[in-house]
């Protein structure tokens, strides 16, 4: 694919015939739209899975992913802007399958003690690409066990063992990633968390507990600095560097926290999970705010979006464990979960995603500001690259104004039934993460969908 330097022109060039004629792709979903096939489907998975919270049971059977598109198995389709943020991209990556089935044919598994060139290329791939002096890697399966093997690091390198990490945060559904994780519903009830786990407010104007207003004055990072001071041995802070619902830290904070980290002795690892390999603009988030993290922490998309696949990325004097084994995973070097990797990086180099996400980013975050004008229930519209949130709320007759909870879950379902799939994060912001392959006619499409329902929810 070529790409030019005229922005227009530049967002069709994955424009497939089959997208053209868009809205012949939006059909009706609704609960009472679920057909017969689909509901034994249903209750069988609710039958076996276990149950739980924002997973099972489920809403829907899909039978295809494709691009920016996920389809249930009647054939109705969606612009999937949710996507588990895994589909940088795009579901169904032709060249991410290939490179599988050849990876199967040749080397399919790699025991423990042995390696094999995919894993040794993709190491050197992703350590040339990590800037300054993130030049050690481990593989992992999931972003949980690679946190938890960044918390290892930290505290064998620092000899401490507190963490401080913000609150609403999310780090994986593990023991040690729920203690460092700030979200409720991932922690409360289930008893004695990992010690010396402290939690600070994040970088979050709108529900800023110093109330700093709307313009952040940076009293959080003060705060965490302060936190470090007062601990005196604390090993990481550990955060996501952009929070995904999203919240956009003020350009200066993590040069704050760094500096903090610095002074106290502390490492500074950043999570970007769902958020790194180009949805910020750049392929690590973090290269937006000019700091460097101590480690990083990648997953989520790094598999192509198609194989579990998740990586620490740390300093090259922090490889300081040889005499342990802090990172003994059986999938560790996987040949075709690495193959995976190699052909999905190779991808978003190659057609330049990053730039690709800043610039459609752009474009989205307007026609945002537009829909914001128009609609009194949106309270504020915001974005880094293609990592975007509409946060609703209503306004009181004091004129105070509070979370629409109930209006973003109508939005949400009523967007659906419109062939939109996205998640509401907080309660009331509405979380759009598509793509990083989509067209710009798509990322329209979506907007005028939010735009139909949100004006119908305001009637
Ligand atoms: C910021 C963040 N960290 C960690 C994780 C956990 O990753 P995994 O589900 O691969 O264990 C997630 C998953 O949603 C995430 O969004």
């Amino acid at each position: 694919m070529n790409q030019t330097n005229d922005s227009e022109s530049r967002f069709d060039v994955f424009r497939s015939e089959g997208d053209l004629n868009l809205s012949a792709q939006r059909r009706t979903w609704s609960a009472e739209h679920i057909g017969e096939h689909a509901r034994e489907l249903l209750a069988a998975d609710a039958k076996y899975f276990l149950h739980q919270s924002l997973s099972t049971p489920c809403l829907n059977v899909l039978s295809k992913v494709e691009g920016a598109w996920i389809e249930d198995i009647e054939g109705r389709r969606y612009l999937d802007f949710h996507g588990n943020c895994l589909h940088q991209v795009g579901f169904g990556n032709q060249k991410v399958i290939d490179a599988i089935k050849r990876q199967l044919d040749e080397l399919s598994f790699c025991p423990r003690r042995y390696t094999n060139e995919s894993a040794i290329k993709l190491a050197a791939r992703l350590t040339s690409l990590a800037p300054g002096k993130l030049k050690r890697v481990s593989f992992t399966t999931s972003g949980t066990t690679a946190i938890g093997m960044a918390m290892k690091y930290a505290r064998v390198a620092t000899g401490r063992f507190k963490f401080v990490s913000l609150w609403d945060s999310f780090h994986g559904a593990s023991l040690d990633a729920i203690s460092i994780g700030g979200e409720a519903a991932f922690r409360q009830g289930i008893g004695p968390l990992l010690p010396g786990c402290e939690h600070v407010p994040p970088p979050e104007p709108m529900r800023c507990p110093f109330r700093c207003g709307k313009t952040c004055n940076l009293t959080c990072a003060d705060y965490l600095s302060y936190v470090l001071e007062k601990e005196g041995d604390v090993a990481a802070v550990i955060a996501e560097t952009v929070r995904n619902t999203p919240f956009i830290p003020p350009p200066d904070y993590w040069k704050k926290i760094r500096a903090a980290c610095d002074k106290h002795g502390t490492m500074l690892i950043l999570d970007e999970i769902p958020i790194g390999l180009g949805r910020s603009g750049k392929l690590f988030a973090f290269e937006n705010f000019g700091i460097e993290p101590d480690m990083v922490v990648l997953g989520k998309g790094l598999g192509g979006g198609i194989l579990p696949l998740a990586a620490l990325i740390v300093r090259e004097d922090l490889d300081v464990a040889g005499h342990m084994a802090l990172g003994h995973y059986t999938h560790e070097k996987n040949p075709v979960t690495c193959a995976a990797a190699l052909a999905g990086l190779d991808f978003i180099v190659e057609e330049n995603l990053p730039e690709r996400a800043a610039q459609l980013g752009r474009h989205a975050l307007k026609l945002m500001q537009q829909l914001a004008a128009k609609h009194s229930v949106i309270a504020d519209v915001r974005g880094m690259g293609l990592l975007l949130g509409i946060e609703l709320a209503t306004t009181l007759p004091d004129g105070s104004r509070q979370p629409a909870i109930a209006e973003a879950e109508r939005v949400m379902y009523e967007s659906l039934k419109r062939g939109l799939n996205f998640k509401v994060t907080m309660g009331n912001v509405l979380t759009l993460t598509p793509a990083l392959t989509i067209t710009q006619d798509e990322l329209e499409l979506a907007l005028q969908i939010l735009d139909e329902v949100i004006g119908e929810i305001e009637k």
